[in-house]
């Protein structure tokens, strides 16, 4: 069984007489341990696709099975702890609180979950040093460079030892250099700690970084990479996009 998937998930938004469909019946899944890209053009439904996965929003219609369990049959109460334990997200504005350091933005998810810090130090220390910060725990987020804050918020991602990572744009707002390290570390991380990502990105040089690559188009899925052992080069993901007119 998949860790992962969908089922003819569909969302759409009533604003006012228009009915826009963000999400149009995607068939999906993920197996565990995978790097999975989204693509698309903006509007195609890719933050969409991701807050459904991560229970952030529930489908119009359509399912969302995690672990064979279906997300829609759960309450709010399990989809909350589901989303708590489960789920790791990383988004594009990196999502930090500003008076807390670096260490306590990463913990963060452990409090919320009613879980004290102090019990996770050795955790939440090995993760920074992971994501190359071990020397700045104490910093608060205005006193770390963008880059470095994304990397706080993939430490924070994974602090719960979640099953799935979903990450929003995660290289969006770095130069190329940081943005290639984010992502060589989302791959060792992946690796490392066998964990399932899930990225949404615009750029194939990110996206190459994945096992497969799903392109999505008006809230469908047009087309399917797959790695065939040798990666996925960034031109023959460029070429898909130029023939999908992405
Ligand atoms: N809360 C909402 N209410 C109404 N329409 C929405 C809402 N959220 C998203 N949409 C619409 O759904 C479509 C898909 O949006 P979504 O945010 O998933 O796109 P995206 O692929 O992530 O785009 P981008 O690359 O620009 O982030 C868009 O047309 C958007 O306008
Ligand atoms: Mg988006």
């Amino acid at each position: 069984m998949s860790l992962l998937e969908t089922q003819s998930l569909t969302k759409s938004y009533q604003m006012g007489q228009v009915t826009v469909t963000a999400l149009d019946g995607v068939d999906f899944s993920v197996e565990r341990g995978e790097f999975v890209a989204i693509m698309g053009p903006s509007g195609s439904g890719k933050s969409t696709l991701l807050h459904l996965l991560g229970g952030l929003d529930s489908p119009s219609s359509g399912e969302v099975y995690l672990n064979g369990e279906s997300l829609s049959m759960l309450g709010d109460d399990a989809i909350t702890r589901l989303r708590r334990r489960k789920v790791g997200f990383i988004f594009q504005f990196y999502n930090l609180l500003p008076t807390l350091s670096a260490a306590e933005n990463v913990g963060l998810p452990l409090l919320i979950d009613g879980q004290t810090m102090s019990r996770h130090r050795q955790r939440i220390e090995e993760l920074m040093s992971l994501v190359g910060l071990g020397d700045r725990t104490d910093h608060r987020p205005d006193q770390l460079s963008g880059g470095q804050q994304q990397r706080v918020a993939i430490a924070r991602a994974f602090v719960n030892q979640p099953e799935i990572v979903l990450a929003d744009e995660p290289t969006g707002n770095l130069d190329s250099r940081s943005g290639t390290a984010i992502l060589e570390l989302l791959r060792r991380t992946c690796r490392e700690l066998g964990a399932t990502i899930i990225m949404v990105t615009h750029d194939p040089r990110a996206a190459s970084y994945a096992d497969r690559v799903v392109f999505l188009k008006d809230g469908q899925i047009v087309h399917r990479l797959e790695n065939g052992g040798e990666g996925i080069s960034v031109q023959r993901i460029a070429e898909v996009m130029t023939a999908l007119e992405l």
